[in-house]
């Protein structure tokens, strides 16, 4: 195939940035949408010209590094897949292809298509993780029956990647599905009881404080997520909330 990449070029988090265009010959229908930027970047190096920078770890959709817009869709045309689990048989011969980083201000963009995303670290140190006591005598976590409903969906937010998806389809860049998956991994499950009013509080005041908007129910976080986590967690967060507000 041979196709057309408009790609967003920016030097680093001053720099303006423009779309830069890049022709592409022989591109393989197999080959994955990483892989042909890798095959784009190895003929930058060889003229001498700087690669594109782009985030990228597993390569297998479980780290949510390859976070960007594809034809401004967030992961691209297919649904719930990662860039890196996008192949080109997704696009045809001839077509232009648009490439840009995430757009939201709590996501500020470090170069090219690399953006901050520490603000969903902060969100995680605010209360996304519970105390277990390591000395030795930590109870077996069998031995703590989970009605399988509640594990099941406990387990389904747990597969929020952190991606920020959610955060750059949404038209406020709210992060309320990704907060309230890692809200809600804990709140279905009786590990998560001991420090549920503090957790969902606390996440909250910090989603906020990092400049994230609110949450006008449109959806477009669910339906663009690669691991289809459902707007019922942000229900389940609101909850929880509500019920952490008049206790604390
Ligand atoms: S909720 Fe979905 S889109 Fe948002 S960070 Fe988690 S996996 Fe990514
Ligand atoms: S590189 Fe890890 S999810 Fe895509």
């Amino acid at each position: 195939m041979n196709l057309t990449l408009k790609i967003w070029r920016q030097k680093n988090a001053k720099d303006t940035g423009k779309i830069v265009e890049y022709p592409m010959t022989d591109v393989s229908p197999d080959m994955s949408f990483l892989e042909m930027l890798d095959v784009l970047n190895q003929d930058l190096i060889d003229k001498g010209e700087e690669p594109v920078a782009f985030d990228h770890d597993c390569r297998e959709g479980i780290c949510g590094m390859c976070s960007m817009f594809v034809n401004g869709q967030a992961h691209g045309p297919d649904s719930m897949v990662t860039v890196c689990q996008l192949h080109m048989r997704s696009f045809k011969d001839g077509d232009t292809i648009f490439i840009e980083p995430w757009r939201a201000t709590a996501f500020p963009v470090i170069k090219d298509l690399i953006v901050d995303r520490s603000a969903f670290d902060r969100i995680q140190h605010a209360g996304g993780f519970i105390s277990v006591n390591t000395s030795g005598n930590t109870q077996d976590a069998n031995s703590i029956p989970i009605n399988k409903h509640d594990a099941d969906t406990a387990f389904d937010a747990a597969t929020c990647i952190g991606c920020g998806a959610c955060v750059a389809s949404c038209k406020n860049s709210s992060a309320m599905l990704f907060v309230s998956a890692k809200v809600s991994q804990f709140a279905l499950l009786p590990q998560g009881q001991v420090e549920a009013t503090d957790r969902v509080l606390n996440m909250v005041q910090q989603m906020d404080d990092e400049g994230f908007g609110n949450c006008t129910n449109t959806g477009a976080c669910e339906v663009e997520c690669p691991k289809g986590i459902s707007l019922e967690n942000i229900a389940r967060m609101n909850r929880e909330y509500l019920s952490a507000s008049f206790k604390g």
